[in-house]
């Protein structure tokens, strides 16, 4: 059931802090544990300081204990189906494996599933740093 991630990652796009970009995103875990663990963006007067939503959201599912991310929701107010960006996906792969299922959302729910390896195909991994 993928409907109670998008409502979590809707709910957390209300706390987004975007007063520079004025463009609030919002995401959604399915751990392992089998809890959601939800993030906004929060941004800093210093732009580069800032950070999206899918970090927040990593760092709360960190925090809480569990270890993988089962499917991720993402949903922004002011783009339908916005896709995690290139930093992003790159997070989510540390976590994820090749079939984790990410939902884009408008917002009226989920309107597009893709797995990891469709969203970051050839992503960086090596044998050299383990
Ligand atoms: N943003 C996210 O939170 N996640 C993404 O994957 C795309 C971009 C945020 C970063 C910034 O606060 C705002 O959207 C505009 O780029």
């Amino acid at each position: 059931m993928s409907h109670d991630l998008f409502e979590a990652a809707r709910a957390a796009m209300g706390f987004a802090y975007a007063p520079y970009s004025k463009f609030p995103v919002g995401a959604a875990i399915r751990a392992d544990d089998g809890k959601v663990y939800a993030g906004a963006n929060i941004e800093n007067i210093s732009f580069p300081q800032g950070w999206c939503a899918e970090p927040t959201a990593i760092g709360a599912m960190i925090m809480g204990g569990a270890k993988k991310i089962v499917e991720i929701a993402v949903i922004a107010e002011k783009l339908p189906l916005c896709p995690p960006c290139g930093g992003c996906r790159q997070k989510i792969a540390e976590f994820a494996s090749p079939s984790t299922r990410i939902y884009l959302c408008d917002e009226t729910g989920v309107k597009e599933t893709m797995t990891m390896s469709e969203l970051l195909p050839h992503s960086f991994k090596t044998e050299v740093i383990g």
